[in-house]
């Protein structure tokens, strides 16, 4: 790792990237990038370099982990290996099991789960190349994918980080803010500035962290409007939703969505009956032994369920 640099911020406050207080990273955004899965987008931001996959609405296996009234949002974020300067070890961290957890929260106040019941809704972000603010590149990225992959929000949902440096607050932070800086605060938001996601590493006080949210409202509009002119560029028009457009009570609210989506590139986000049906009467069968086996004992039941889920990844 390198040194503390000795000032952050120089005396015609510039960043060391030369960069003003609130300002972000240049961000590029790339749609439909990977052929298998349902929706994709490669995001660059600054020096970050990160793919983003989702896959379905599909049936959830094992059927205990359905939910009946909604779909599952799986999130995984992963660094790869040659991510950064030390290798990163393969494999599920501490570090990123809380912001796979986090980031699937991020998105569960806008994805509207509640027309695939007892689905699965995966999304996959890969980061490639870090350079500090990995976990709100990946949900910027995710956003885009799942709006290509054609699931219904009710919005965007985009995310920076505020951070604290030479006593200063910064909008985005570069890595020696990020590893040498005092306080690291990322948000992920809706375009209407509903908050979905808020880490903190440092302390601020409640000014700052006052200020903070104003410096975040005002980047994440920014990336928003990256995000979306992204999608205009694909699609010949946003195929987001307006919130406006989705009524709780009235089923018109999803004909509409559809027929937006259907429209945008050809792409049929309807669910395809059989193949939800696939598999069924395994099930059955597989839940039968379950009852008979005792589901706390480690037997077949268990066993089951990991093929399951091993068939179930991509
Ligand atoms: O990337 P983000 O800011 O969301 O997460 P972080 O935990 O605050 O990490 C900040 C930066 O530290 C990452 O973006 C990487 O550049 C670097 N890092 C690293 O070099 N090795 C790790 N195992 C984790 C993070």
């Amino acid at each position: 790792m390198s040194d503390k640099p000795d000032k952050f911020i120089d005396d015609d406050g510039l960043r060391l990237d030369g960069r003003r207080f609130d300002e972000i990273r240049p961000m590029k955004i790339e749609i439909g990038v990977l052929s298998r899965a349902d929706g994709s987008c490669y995001l660059e931001w600054g020096k970050n370099k990160i793919l983003a996959a989702v896959y379905g609405p599909r049936t959830l296996h094992p059927r205990r982990k359905q939910i009946p009234d909604a779909a599952l949002i799986r999130y995984r974020y992963n660094m790869a290996s040659f991510s950064v300067e030390e290798r990163v070890r393969p494999g599920p961290s501490r570090r990123s099991v809380e912001i796979s957890k986090v980031s699937a929260e991020a998105f569960e106040p806008v994805v509207l789960t509640k027309y695939y019941p007892n689905t699965v809704i995966d999304v996959f972000t890969e980061v490639l190349q870090a350079d500090a603010g990995t976990r709100t590149a990946a949900i910027n990225a995710a956003s885009i994918a799942l709006a290509d992959a054609g699931i219904p929000m009710q919005g965007l949902v985009s995310a920076c980080a505020v951070g604290k440096v030479d006593g200063k607050l910064v909008l985005d932070l570069n890595k020696e803010e990020d590893n040498f800086g005092d306080a690291d605060l990322p948000v992920a938001m809706t375009q209407d500035g509903e908050v979905t996601l808020l880490q903190m590493d440092g302390n601020l006080t409640p000014d700052e962290l006052k200020e903070s949210l104003e410096m975040l409202k005002k980047g994440c509009t920014e990336i928003f409007e990256i995000q979306k002119k992204a999608l205009y560029t694909k699609f010949g028009k946003d195929p987001v939703l307006d919130v406006d457009d989705i009524d709780d009570e009235d089923d018109e609210g999803l004909a509409q969505i559809q027929v937006e989506l259907d429209d945008s590139e050809g792409e049929d986000v309807e669910l395809d009956e059989d193949y939800l049906d696939v598999d069924e009467e395994l099930e059955e069968a597989v839940e039968v032994i379950e009852v008979e086996e005792d589901p706390d004992k480690k037997g077949i039941s268990n066993l089951s369920d990991e093929k399951e889920d091993d068939s179930d990844e991509q």
